[in-house]
C-alpha cells in the first residue's frame, strides 16, 4: 500500500495540507498518509528544521506532501537554523533534483492576472528548475572574517552529471509537450554558466524534435511579463528557477493556484504548492488550498503514477472555479463568490464527486 508522508509545516502549511489530504484520501483511499513536523515548528518541538527520524520516514515512503514552512518568529534566526533548512535538507537527501513548477493561465481566471489580458492570453509554461545544486548547496559558503574585515559568500558550482541528468528531464518534459526548451542562463558573465550552456548542447542531439534556444535570465525576466506565451519548458540552474517561477507564477493571476513537483530518478518526489506559508493570513481560514489541492494532483501523476485520478481532481479545481467559487485572494481581483479554505476544499470534493 503506498504511503506518503505529509509535512504541513507553518502558517497557513496545516489549513491548505488539510484540504489536500482530504482531496487525497477521496480520490485514493488506499493510500496512507502519515504526519511529520517540518520547518518552524520542527524547530520549536525538536529542536531542528526537520529531524533525522522525519528524513528517514521520507526516504522510507518515497513521498511527501509539504504545506509551507517558514514565519515571523523565525526569521531572527541565521540561514543554517532557519525553517527553510528543513526543506533544503529534505531535498538533498531524497536527490530530489528537478522541480517541476507548470504555469498556466486557466481561462476563467485570466482576468485576476495582474497584466493585460494579451500578455497572458495562452500561457502554459512549465519551469524545470535544478533543486539540489547551485549556489544553494555550493561550498564555500558562510561568512568569514579576513584581518577584521567581515564578509560573506556563496558559491554556485556544477558538475556536468547535475547539469546533464536536470537537462535530460527538460527534454523529455518538451518532448511530451510543445516541444519547445528554453535554456536560461547568464553566460555572458558567468562562468557556471557557459558550462552549463554547454553541457546543454551536448544533450541536445539526443532530441533532434525539440527546439532548443537559449536566453540571458535578465531578458527572460523581461519576456515573462511582454509574452509569456512564448514559452514551453523552461529550464534553469536552482536560483534563477526559484526567481522566474515566482514571476511566471503570479502571471498567471495568483501564487495560490500553483503546484510544484520535485523529483528524483528513483520514484521519490516531494509535492508542495509553490505559496509560501503566508503568516499574515494563517489561521483565519482565508488561504487558498487550491494549490496544495493541484499537489495532490501532481503526487497522483508524477509519484504514484495515477494520471487518471490526477486529470479528476484537475478537473473538480476547474469546475469549482468555472461555478463562479474565489478564495479571497482571487476575489480582489477577479470577483465572484468568496469561500473561505474549509470550504473550498469541500467543494472541490463535492466536485470530485
Ligand atoms: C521555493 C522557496 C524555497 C527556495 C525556500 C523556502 C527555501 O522559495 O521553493 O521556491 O528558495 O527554494
Ligand atoms: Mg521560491
Amino acid at each position: 500500500m503506498p504511503r506518503v508522508l505529509v509535512l504541513p509545516g507553518d502558517g497557513i502549511g496545516p489549513e491548505v495540507t488539510a484540504e489536500a489530504v482530504a482531496v487525497l484520501r477521496q480520490i485514493a483511499p488506499d493510500v496512507d498518509t502519515e504526519d511529520a513536523l517540518v520547518g518552524g515548528c520542527a524547530i520549536d518541538a525538536e529542536g531542528a528544521p526537520v529531524s533525522d527520524e522525519t528524513v528517514r520516514r521520507a526516504r522510507e515512503t518515497g513521498l511527501v506532501l509539504l504545506g509551507a514552512v517558514g514565519g515571523p518568529k523565525w526569521d531572527p534566526l541565521p540561514p543554517p537554523k532557519r525553517p527553510e533548512r528543513g526543506l533544503l535538507r529534505l531535498r538533498k537527501e531524497l536527490d530530489l533534483y528537478a522541480n517541476l513548477r507548470p504555469a498556466a493561465v486557466i481561462p476563467a481566471l485570466e482576468d485576476a492576472s495582474p497584466l493585460r489580458p494579451e500578455c497572458v492570453t495562452g500561457v502554459d509554461l512549465l519551469v524545470v528548475r535544478e533543486l539540489t545544486g547551485g549556489i544553494y548547496y555550493g561550498e564555500p559558503r558562510g561568512r568569514q572574517d579576513r584581518d577584521g574585515q567581515r564578509r560573506a559568500l556563496n558559491t554556485m558550482v556544477y558538475d556536468e552529471d547535475e547539469v546533464r541528468r536536470i537537462a535530460r528531464l527538460a527534454f523529455r518534459a518538451a518532448r511530451d509537450r510543445r516541444k519547445r526548451l528554453t535554456n536560461i542562463h547568464k553566460a555572458n558573465v558567468l562562468e557556471v554558466c557557459a558550462f552549463w550552456n554547454e553541457i546543454v548542447e551536448e544533450v541536445a542531439p539526443d532530441f533532434p524534435d525539440v527546439e532548443l534556444e537559449h536566453l540571458l535570465v535578465d531578458a527572460a525576466s523581461m519576456h515573462l511579463l511582454r509574452e509569456a506565451a512564448r514559452f514551453d519548458v523552461v529550464l534553469c540552474p536552482n536560483l534563477f528557477g526559484d526567481i522566474l517561477s515566482d514571476e511566471a507564477a503570479m502571471i498567471t493571476g495568483s501564487l495560490g493556484m500553483l503546484p510544484s513537483a520535485s523529483i528524483g530518478d528513483e520514484g521519490r518526489g516531494l509535492f508542495e504548492p509553490v505559496h509560501g506559508s503566508a503568516p499574515d493570513i494563517a489561521g483565519s481560514d482565508q488561504a487558498n488550498p487550491l494549490a496544495a489541492i493541484l499537489s495532490v494532483a501532481m503526487l497522483l501523476e508524477y509519484g504514484l503514477q495515477r494520471l487518471e485520478e490526477a486529470s479528476r481532481v484537475r478537473e473538480a479545481v476547474g469546475r469549482f472555479l468555472e461555478d463562479g467559487y474565489r478564495t479571497s485572494d482571487l476575489a480582489s481581483i477577479s470577483g465572484g463568490r468568496v469561500v473561505g479554505t474549509r470550504e473550498a476544499g469541500k467543494l472541490v470534493r463535492e466536485a470530485l464527486g
